[in-house]
């Protein structure tokens, strides 16, 4: 297949593009390089032996996405990826956040309709479920008023997709991910946030490489079984594999109804506690850290069922914690030693 993929030389666009080109596939990447770099293509060729072509133009401007479309003919299928991320500056700055994900993705889904690429894999996110009633969440739980703009902007693509799909033709897979972290193991293309990292694991290298001087652990005093919050962490590997096969699957269906929704975990909870002394196995460290409040709109527990990507999908995570966090500090060291 040829895939446009959105978002590519991100984090988890880039351990996708690895996959699809493993597989056989052929890339095309679309990219305005306003969280990540150029640079991503040439590790990308040096783990895959063929550097994917880029296009560097924001996706929120309909002309150069038509032209885009217009030129590639013969695409597949889209993996959309392109979005802002960070729920608290999402908070800051809404309509940057509801401009950049929503109109990026209407300009994609009017291209598709256009240009008849009738294949759509989107990057959604657990945030839809807030904080479920009952432990694993399926996909048929409710899906709650969004904590964040960020959050929404998930909750109304998916919706805005399953308006559209109908109408257009457009068969689409919608990805719930839960919390994606790790680097492939070749350390050669990981996380790279910029400034000072919002999530755990980003800020738990980080400290230990020296970059920051402690990790604030956000609340001790949950209902849980050390009192820190519990989410279920994928290895960004195989949340990625899981893309390859939804596109796969959407390559050979007949016909659909509406959109597919699929949970990404690995069906597991771990706490904050337990992803620290994950990586102090791993790194043979011991992690600076304290207990601090807890974050606001944080919330308590979470971790997926994954039954339903299991037997339609024919999907399972397999790496383990400590394979995530060892991928992870290897990746930090990579990046401190360029
Ligand atoms: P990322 O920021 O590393 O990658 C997103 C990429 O999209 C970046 O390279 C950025 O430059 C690009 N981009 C953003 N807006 C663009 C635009 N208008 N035009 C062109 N390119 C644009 O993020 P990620 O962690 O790889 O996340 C990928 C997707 O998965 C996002 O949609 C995100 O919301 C979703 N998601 C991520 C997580 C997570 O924890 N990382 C969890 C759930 C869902
Ligand atoms: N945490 C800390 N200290 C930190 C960072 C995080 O203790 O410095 C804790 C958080 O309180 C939480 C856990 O580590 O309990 C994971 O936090 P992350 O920020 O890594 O991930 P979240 O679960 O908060 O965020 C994820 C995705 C978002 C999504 C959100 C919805 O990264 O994209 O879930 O809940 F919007």
């Amino acid at each position: 297949m040829k895939i446009l993929v959105s978002g590519g030389t991100g984090y988890i666009g880039s351990h996708t593009v690895v996959e699809l080109q493993q597989k056989g596939h052929e890339v095309v990447i679309v990219d305005n390089l306003c969280n990540s770099s150029a640079g991503v293509i040439r590790q990308i060729g040096k783990i895959t032996g063929t550097e994917p072509l880029l296009e560097v133009f924001d996706l929120t401007d309909r002309h150069r996405v038509e032209d885009f479309f217009g030129r590639h003919a013969g695409l597949d299928g889209v993996i959309h990826f392109a979005a802002f991320k960070a729920v608290g500056e999402s908070v800051q700055k809404p309509l940057d956040y509801y401009r950049n994900n929503l109109v990026s993705l209407m300009n994609i889904l009017e291209a598709m309709h256009q240009q008849r690429v009738l294949h759509l894999v989107f990057s959604s996110s657990c945030t839809v479920y807030g904080q479920p009633e009952s432990l694993p969440v399926t996909e048929e739980a409710p899906l709650q008023k969004a904590l964040s703009p960020y959050g929404n902007t998930k909750r109304i693509s998916e919706e805005m997709i399953a308006d559209y799909a109908p109408l257009s033709g457009i068969k689409a897979v919608l990805l719930r991910y839960f919390n994606p972290i790790g680097a492939h193991p070749s350390a050669l293309i990981g996380e790279l946030p910029l400034g000072e990292p919002n999530n755990l694991l980003p800020y738990i290298t980080q400290t230990a490489i020296g970059k920051r001087a402690a990790l604030s652990v956000f609340g001790a005093d949950y209902n849980t079984p050390d009192g820190t919050a519990i989410r279920d962490y994928i290895h960004v590997c195989d949340l990625a594999n899981a893309h390859v096969l939804a596109m796969e699957r959407l390559s050979k269906l007949q016909q659909q109804q509406k959109p597919e929704v699929f949970n990404l975990g690995t069906g597991h909870g771990n706490s904050v506690l337990e992803v620290i002394q994950s990586f102090e196995r791993v790194s043979g460290l011991k992690l600076n850290y304290r207990i601090t409040d807890r974050r606001p709109g944080d919330i308590e527990q979470v971790w997926a069922d994954v039954s339903l990507a299991e037997s339609v999908l024919g999907w399972k995570a397999v790496s383990s914690l400590d394979e995530m966090t060892r991928s992870a500090w290897n990746w930090e060291k990579y990046l401190a030693s360029q």
